[in-house]
């Protein structure tokens, strides 16, 4: 990747204009939505359908417009970039990661075994993925609106299929189908306001999730090009993960001998309490009324708890963010971070269920980023895959990581610590793409290729 130069120290001003919602803005709560995957099979037909999406895809200066009842993000695949014929130059100077595409990093991203892109959902991790749709609303009404105006955007061009339709929508209390309070922790992005959610972490810089600002080494993205396609454009990695609700209720059931102990151990293996509240601020039991507190609940450190007696280093927030807790070492925490759009799917599993209903339930989780190696790729491979970053060898992430069966939990106490065996896979993999968001602008030079000579890949 060609990306460097252009040291600037001022705060720059984020064209929210030109970037697509999906990018700044969180989800309405409540939400419910679509997403749609488009396959191209004719160039001229799927710009023509680009033209006429253009005018319904939402810019971030307009998330919080109350009559904006329904709104669409669009990003494209690699092999959309092709059906479109962008040019070869363009394509070529695109990131590595993004033009091999996810599932052919499956094995640095250890999407293996179960998980493995052999397993996964048609149409992912194949050449008929091209563009992904993100289509939220408030209600099934609006959903319905902006449905029909995506569809008639290529209801009379006979080369562009839908070739994958999931609905999603909230659950009681904004929880994960693990009963989890979710979307609660996010980078602050500098020069985007409003703030993603109350707690007291430095700003990080723009050019870390947005193309065309200086990121936090100073430097200003210089691929993909030509600069047109790449201003206030980013990066989207797309996962689709199945939650095994049951099977996460019995490991608890089967490891704790009361209600109240299971439910530490949730909290243990998540960092947090259900409720929200960070074990590091209530480690013996739930704080309700801090889990509720969107200042509150994100306003924590690791700094008095570098033994991991409150939080084990090995939970799943304090791995994937270690905040503070690697400060002795040489990695940069902050050039890790991205934005998550998680949304969840599928009926609840009833209170007290032990046995797996064969609901498909779990989460899409769009990971945004401009530099997806430094960023998903990096925290998934080392930091969720692995233990090696906080020694505890292959031991991987208690909740998301890849374990058949063997997965090992360990968690730091006084006089001795507990290591919990057995482990199985909670999450699976249903599938997964890189994408790529472009701005507003970026979007019709795409609709206007070919028209244009002038329009050519050079800078
Ligand atoms: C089914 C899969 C997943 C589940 C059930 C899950 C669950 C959660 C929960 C409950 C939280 C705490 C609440 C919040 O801040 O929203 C959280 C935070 C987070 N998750 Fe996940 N997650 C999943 C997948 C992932 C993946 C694949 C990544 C990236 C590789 C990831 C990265 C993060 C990050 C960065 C945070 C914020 C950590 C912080 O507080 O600083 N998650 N997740």
């Amino acid at each position: 990747m060609a990306d460097t130069t252009t040291l600037t120290t001022h705060v720059p001003t984020l064209e929210v204009s030109d970037i697509q919602a999906t990018v700044l803005r969180p989800r309405p709560s409540p939400y419910l939505g679509q997403y749609v995957i488009l396959r191209i099979d004719d160039a001229a037909q799927g710009r023509e359908m680009l033209r006429r999406m253009i005018p319904h895809v939402a810019p971030a200066d307009e998330w919080w417009v109350p009559s904006l009842a329904g709104w669409l993000g669009i990003a494209f695949t690699f092999e959309g970039l092709k059906a479109l014929e962008l040019p070869q130059a363009s394509l070529d100077s695109f990131p590595i990661e993004f033009k091999q595409g996810m599932a052919a990093r499956a094995a640095i991203l250890h999407d293996v075994g179960g998980n493995a892109p052999a397993n996964w959902e048609y149409p992912f991790g194949t050449t008929d993925a091209h563009i992904a749709l993100a289509i939220y609303a408030q209600n099934e009404q609006d959903l319905q609106r902006v449905l029909e105006l995506a569809r008639r955007t290529h209801h009379d061009l006979a080369q562009i299929s839908v070739v994958y339709r999931m609905p999603f929508g909230e659950l009681p209390e904004g929880r994960n189908p693990f009963g989890f309070k979710d979307g609660l922790h996010n980078p602050q992005i500098e020069g985007s306001a409003p703030a993603a959610h109350g707690g007291s972490d430095a700003p990080i810089k723009a050019g870390e999730f947005v193309m065309g600002y200086p990121d936090q080494l100073g430097e200003t993205a210089q691929a993909p090009i030509p600069a047109e396609l790449r201003q206030n454009g980013t990066f989207v990695a797309l996962r689709k993960f199945h939650m095994d609700v049951a099977a996460f209720r019995r490991y608890l059931r089967e490891q704790a001998s009361s209600s109240e102990e299971e439910e530490l151990l949730a909290a243990k293996m998540v960092g947090r309490w259900r409720s929200g509240a960070p074990l590091v601020l209530a480690p013996d039991r739930d704080d309700p009324a801090l889990g509720a507190d969107a200042k509150g609940n994100n306003d924590f450190s690791y700094a008095d708890d570098r033994k991991g007696l409150k939080c084990p280093f090995s939970a799943h927030v304090r791995r994937v963010n270690p905040r503070d807790a690697l400060k002795d070492d040489i990695v940069d925490v902050d050039s890790h971070r991205f934005i998550r759009r998680g949304t969840n799917y599928g009926p609840p599993l009833p209170e007290g269920v032990l046995e797996d209903d064969g609901a498909e339930r779990g989460g899409v989780f769009l990971l945004i980023g401009a530099h997806q190696r430094q960023q998903f790729e990096f925290v998934q491979s080392q930091w969720v895959a692995d233990g090696n970053f906080i020694s505890h060898g292959t031991e991987q992430d208690p909740l998301i990581g890849n374990n058949e069966g063997d997965g090992v939990f360990t968690i730091p106490k006084v006089p001795v610590r507990r290591r919990l065996h057995g482990l199985p896979r909670f999450v699976a993999v249903r599938g997964g793409e890189y994408c790529f968001m472009p701005g507003l602008r970026a979007l019709r030079w795409l609709a206007g290729l070919g028209e244009d000579a002038e329009q050519t890949a050079s800078h």
